[in-house]
């Protein structure tokens, strides 16, 4: 049995008040496809295996707040199912996102669904520890990290001299504004578990 259909859901992200271009870049894929399971779930506002695949709204509002444009090079931590990823791939159409994921399984099952996304790179390992050859003007981090150095790590390793930073901590939404050495930080939402 399948609960709603892909418009219900694409009418949920539009109520959201998120941008057109998200709306549309959500509206092109099937999220069916990402799922690795109880894909019957798809077209629910909810997280499916919560640990792979976040709940679409959440995933509209981070991708809104991290105000993309289409030059951006951006940094994703936690690939997961790769469905944030073949979104935001479609939004920085002549700019570049690596996503990293450190699940070995989960690694090949989105190199394999982001093929045809020319500018996507996926990247095996734990993004914390590694070291990326440039550096990126935004990044989305979809696991919550409740350390927050882990965060800051991140954030200094590979941020750009401009970067916009969104993620999830203690069950809110923040969003850093990285100028030179200057950080504004704003905690946008709290996010429903
Ligand atoms: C909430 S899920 C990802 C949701 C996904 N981006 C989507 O499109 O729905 C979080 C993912 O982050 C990965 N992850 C957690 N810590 C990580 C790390 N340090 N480095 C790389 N991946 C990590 C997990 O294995 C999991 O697949």
């Amino acid at each position: 049995m399948s609960y709603k259909n892909h418009d219900h859901l694409i009418n949920k992200i539009k109520k959201t008040g998120v941008s057109k271009t998200i709306v549309d870049a959500m509206d092109n894929l099937d999220r069916k496809d990402f799922l690795t399971k109880n894909k019957e779930l798809a077209y629910l506002d909810r997280a499916v295996n919560s640990a792979l695949n976040s709940q679409p709204t959440l995933v509209a509002k981070m991708i809104e707040y991290l105000d993309l444009d289409s030059i951006n090079v951006v940094l994703e931590l936690g690939t997961g199912s790769a469905y944030n990823a073949a979104i935001i791939s479609q939004i920085v159409e002549y700019g570049h996102l690596t996503t990293v994921e450190r699940i070995r399984d989960l690694y090949f099952r989105a190199q394999k669904l982001l093929e045809d996304h020319y500018n996507v790179r996926v990247v095996y390992g734990d993004a914390t520890k590694l070291i990326l050859p440039h550096k990126f003007d935004r990044i989305i981090i979809t696991p919550e990290f409740n350390n927050r150095s882990v965060v800051d790590t991140l954030i200094k390793n590979n941020a750009a001299t401009f970067c916009i930073c969104v993620f999830q901590h203690n069950g809110a939404l923040i969003r850093l504004t990285k100028v030179f050495d200057d950080i504004l930080e704003e905690e946008l939402i709290l996010v429903k578990k």
